[in-house]
């Protein structure tokens, strides 16, 4: 199934100027670039992104982390995409990502874990309409 999943390499990539090490990994597996853009999240934009997690006691350091600097938003496109990245990404929690993943080999910690990736359709959607109109996705 041909999939869309956002993407976003959070400040910690972006001030380790690990960006173009990570998006070369996503390019080699054959996914293909749809949409990108670097931007500062406002907090609104954060609360949006992050509305599931609005009531866990992590939220204010999140959404402080998250607004912190210039992310990377990135619509990846391919067969199974979502399931593809999240794969390549490894567990949110750094302490348990393998060598080889993208958190295993460059994050240590939850809170600065360098990427996020949409983990469903439904979530795919919701993410990607954040941060890209129709028109900013190439066909
Ligand atoms: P992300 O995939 O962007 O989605 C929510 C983020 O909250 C998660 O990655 C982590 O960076 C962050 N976070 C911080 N603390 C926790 C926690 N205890 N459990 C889950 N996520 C956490």
């Amino acid at each position: 199934v041909m999939e869309n999943t956002l993407v976003l390499l959070k400040p910690d990539a972006v001030q380790r100027k690990l960006c173009g090490e990570i998006i070369s990994r996503f390019e080699r597996k054959g996914l293909s670039l749809v949409a990108l853009k670097l931007l500062t999240l406002t907090p609104a934009i954060a609360a949006s992104h992050y509305e599931e997690h609005l009531d866990k006691p992590f939220y204010p350091s999140l959404v402080s982390f998250i607004t912190s600097g210039p992310v990377v938003a990135i619509v990846l496109r391919g067969p199974n995409a979502i399931k593809a990245v999240r794969t390549m990404m490894g567990p949110t929690n750094p302490e348990n990502a393998p060598p080889g993943t993208i958190r295993g080999d460059y994050a240590t910690v939850m809170s600065n874990n360098i990427i996020h990736g949409s983990d469903s359709v439904i979530s795919a959607q919701r993410e990607i309409a954040i941060y890209f109109t129709e028109h900013e996705l190439v066909q």
